[in-house]
């Protein structure tokens, strides 16, 4: 099977922004959105999300651990945009999925945003023994409507193949760290090959030494674009759907400035050979929160 991807260019990055992915269930989920991660106040989330929305975001990203999504909620609402030209997705926090609480949890989020349904609702992290019960709540919401599609974020191979054993309902998005030095491929071929669709996380390394790579560095220079510009294109050539953060007006723009060019067959194959397993944030199968 050939995995999509965001090959073509676009007229204009409003374009681009809409452009969508199909999910394994029929829905459709933008390639690119903002993340809201370490946004914890509600102004300045909804500050974010506004004027995202304004330069022509469609999909926003946050979860009950971000502690934003109240203000996520103001932003969507204060944008004007009509609720079904948009994409939400929240998260379960690893706490509610210990206690059980999933449902109760997601009724929660569903009143922070204000929202009477979610684009996508993900169980955060695979929690030990408790990954299969979390799932059929989540089964459960999607069958009463309150969700479009569900999904999972930080799954690893054995815990999709623990997880496919029991499901009903094959996950829609599996959200990973992913950027140049993880790109975690016999993962990703998974996921694919069971037509789970790749998000990125921290897809800039959350501007970590990735922005000052030399190889990267060459591209950039080369396309007169900026190295955030370059991973972000190749995340959506590459077929991974994106979520870069950032609170600044002059990134938001910076980092969405990524339809109306591509990446060579030979820039492709150079940043491929950038992975280094090099993991920033926790690794799934040691975590301890
Ligand atoms: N599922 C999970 O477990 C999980 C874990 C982590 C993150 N996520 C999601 O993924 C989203 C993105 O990941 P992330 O926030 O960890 O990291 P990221 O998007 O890789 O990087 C964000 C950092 O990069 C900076 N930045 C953004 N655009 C830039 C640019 N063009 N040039 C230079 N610096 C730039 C931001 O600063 P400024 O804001 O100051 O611009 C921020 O410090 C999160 O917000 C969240 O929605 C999910």
């Amino acid at each position: 099977m050939r995995r999509p991807t965001l090959a073509g260019t676009f007229a204009s990055v409003r374009e681009g922004l809409g452009a969508r992915v199909k999910l394994n269930n029929g829905v459709q989920m933008p390639w690119f959105g903002l993340g809201v991660f370490q946004v914890p106040r509600d102004s300045d989330a909804a500050a974010a999300v506004r004027a995202a929305i304004e330069l022509g975001y469609r999909s926003i990203d946050t979860a009950a651990l971000y502690r934003n999504e109240r203000g996520v909620g103001e932003g969507l609402k204060s944008s004007g945009v009509p609720r079904e030209e948009l994409f939400v997705t929240t998260k379960v926090w690893n706490d509610d999925i210990r206690a059980g609480r999933v449902e109760a949890a997601f009724n929660h989020s569903l009143k922070l945003l204000g929202l009477d349904y979610v684009d996508l609702y993900l169980l955060h992290w695979p929690i030990r023994g408790r990954s299969v019960e979390a799932w059929r709540a989540l089964e459960r919401l999607l069958r009463s409507g309150r969700v479009r599609a569900i999904g999972v974020s930080n799954y690893m191979i054995p815990h999709l193949e623990e997880l496919l054993a029991a499901a009903a309902v094959v996950p829609a998005v599996n959200q990973i760290e992913f950027h140049p030095y993880l790109q975690s491929k016999p993962l990703v071929a998974h996921c694919q090959r069971h037509g789970i669709q790749v998000e990125a996380w921290s897809p800039l390394q959350q501007a970590g030494p990735l922005l000052r790579d030399p190889v990267l560095t060459a591209i950039a220079r080369r396309l007169q674009r900026t190295v955030a510009q370059v991973v972000l294109r190749w995340d959506v050539q590459s077929g991974i759907a994106t979520i870069p953060k950032t609170v600044h007006p002059a990134r938001l723009a910076e980092n969405a400035a990524i339809f109306d060019f591509a990446l060579t067959d030979a820039d492709m194959a150079a940043i491929a050979a950038l992975d280094r397993n090099e993991r920033n944030g926790a690794d799934p199968f040691t975590f301890n929160f």
